[in-house]
């Protein structure tokens, strides 16, 4: 049934699965483990466990409670992707519950008469929003992959939306933000704030609203939220503040299984994110193009120089190329081939920086995001069954508009699509015309969750960030195959390069004098930013079955007591 990555034709290979669990013997994993951005969120994942659910059905329940008490990252009126393995026929899917553009989209609906981009309009309101993907996402891995009844694993989330959640520290950090945007809707205000006011840490926040909506989903599943009375309202509602969303949207709304991207690098097999994701696709080409070199014979600097000319070449690519498979023809293979990682790597010149524009064209792109938007947990249970899912409603808080009677937040996803050619989104990245609008068409997204296994040990990984999640996974997973562990994942210093702007960005600490001067020599520019991502990260050793679970130390949330098995 699996081939031998031995007999694929590319270096690193789409399709090729290797089943590690043969070499491995019969060792389950001692106990089961969750790493989310959210202890409540986790807590229910493993209460879900202990009721005789699969991880597929803690999957559900930690991804409905964290749209409730993690309001600013995802939500029902957002997406996600996925990624799924079965231990019992080693089955891997990649489901894809990304939103989609309303079929009255238009490729030019951004622009004013002189086709210029009109600003904040792809980030605020209900013209921002995309439709939603993550209901029929969660009512497709609870029916298909799950054993529990849908109402039960939706039950933690209906609790929490109906009792309230208490207000944290990162929540307020949030709303601070939205509000200084000063685009957020009525509902909005009243049910996160009191009276426009700041709630303080601990007070509840209740959404009635939102439970009633986890209800309809929880007795009537895909079609409660895309083919009911609810549906009409949530229609209606958003028309009434400029959406041009239709009830057809809603009913034409279907995840997509996807082949998650199956890649070789070093003793290490990794099942990545595909197109619509550009995180697999990217990773993949950067691992590539490092393979070219002995990179693990050079120093640090020598390093940080040749991956960032990596990261450099494959955003490139990604800006190109990627798109919407179900729109237009995504080169996938050829981008991870070693023929392209030899054509890139024969422009890299190991003593000086390649400016971008010698490379491609050159346009404005100035990040206004720094990293923290979206949410990621990962979930292996005892059978060694693993998710791992990445979740959004794209920029915190979304398009600040909540329904009034659905009481969830609407994504601005459509911002993830190019508004023109090449002109620069909120994290800065440029599309090309592959990832132009059209009506029902997926916008590229950066969320990257992944796999990665060799037949000693396995790590499940992703982060929120934006255009740096694929960055972030990338340095993490090349630390796990050089020997850290779960925490030195999550807490490993960050840098990234994505083409556009052409600098390093780097967190404060994350590289020495020496680097830094060998950099800029080197003729990099560099820009220190705050912290950013929130990488949540299950480790497995199969040699004695130990399991860890590691949250971003960036983020944790604290204040609350998590009942471990
Ligand atoms: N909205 C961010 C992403 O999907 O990449």
């Amino acid at each position: 049934m699996f081939k031998s990555i031995t007999n694929c034709k590319y270096f690193i290979i789409i399709s090729c699965i290797i089943s590690w669990s043969s070499f491995a013997g019969n060792v389950s994993p001692n106990d089961p483990a969750i790493a989310s951005a959210h202890p409540l969120a986790t807590q229910a994942g493993y209460d879900i466990l202990k009721q005789g659910g699969n991880a597929f059905d803690a999957a559900v329940a930690v991804s409905s409670v964290l749209s409730v008490v993690e309001p600013y990252s995802s939500g029902l009126g957002g997406g996600g992707f996925f990624l799924l393995h079965r231990e019992s026929d080693q089955f891997q899917i990649f489901v894809d519950a990304r939103e989609k553009a309303p079929g009255k989209a238009d490729a030019d609906m951004y622009l004013d008469e002189f086709k210029n981009v009109i600003p904040r309009v792809s980030l605020d309101g209900t013209l921002a929003a995309g439709i939603p993907g993550l209901a029929a996402g969660l009512t497709h891995v609870s029916e298909k992959y799950g054993v529990l009844p849908l109402d039960q694993v939706l039950a933690p989330a209906i609790a929490l939306a109906e009792n309230g959640f208490p207000v944290y520290e990162r929540f307020i950090t949030a709303l601070k933000v939205a509000i200084a945007i000063d685009v957020m809707s009525p509902k909005f205000i009243e049910n996160f704030t009191l009276e426009g006011e700041i709630p303080e840490v601990g007070t509840l926040i209740k959404q009635p609203e939102l439970a009633n909506t986890l209800r309809v989903i929880a007795s009537q599943g895909h079609d409660g939220f895309y083919n009911s009375e609810l549906t009409e309202t949530i229609v209606t509602e958003s028309n009434e503040s400029g959406s041009i969303w239709t009830t057809n949207d809603f009913k034409n709304y279907e995840i997509v299984e996807r082949e998650p991207l199956q890649v070789k690098f070093s003793d290490y097999q990794l099942t990545l994110a595909p197109p619509p994701s550009s995180g697999g696709t990217t990773i993949a080409t950067i691992l590539n193009i490092l393979s070219e070199y002995n990179y693990r014979d050079m120093n640090t600097a020598e390093f940080v120089h040749l991956i960032t000319e990596a990261m450099r070449r494959a955003y490139k690519d990604r800006s190109e190329f990627l798109g919407d498979p179900d729109f237009v023809v995504v080169p996938v293979l050829k981008l991870i081939s070693k023929n392209n990682a030899i054509k890139h790597s024969s422009s890299i010149n190991l003593d000086r920086a390649t400016p971008s524009k010698q490379i491609g064209k050159s346009f404005e792109a100035n990040p206004k995001e720094k990293g923290t938007e979206t949410t990621h947990f990962s979930i292996l249970d005892q059978d060694g069954n693993r998710v791992s899912t990445t979740q959004t409603i794209n920029t915190w808080f979304g398009s600040g508009y909540m329904l009034p009677s659905a009481g969830f937040i609407l994504n601005n996803e459509m911002d993830d699509f190019s508004a023109k050619a090449f002109a620069p989104n909120r994290y800065g990245l440029v599309h090309g015309e592959a990832n132009s609008k059209a009506p029902n068409k997926r916008m590229v997204s950066s969320m990257s969750p992944t796999f990665i296994e060799s037949k000693d040990d396995l790590a499940i990984l992703g982060t929120p960030g934006g255009a740096k999640i694929i960055t972030m996974v990338l340095l993490s997973l090349i630390s796990w195959t050089e020997g850290a562990d779960a925490d030195a994942m999550t807490s490993g210093r960050r840098f990234h390069h994505q083409y556009l702007p052409d600098e390093i960005h780097h967190e404060k600490d994350a590289f020495g004098e020496d680097v830094i001067d060998s950099l800029v020599s080197k003729g990099h520019s560099l820009k220190e930013i705050g912290d950013y991502g929130n990488m949540q990260v299950v480790t497995y050793k199969k040699s004695d079955g130990s399991v860890k679970a590691s949250s971003d130390p960036r983020a944790l949330i604290e204040n609350s007591e998590i009942d471990f098995y």
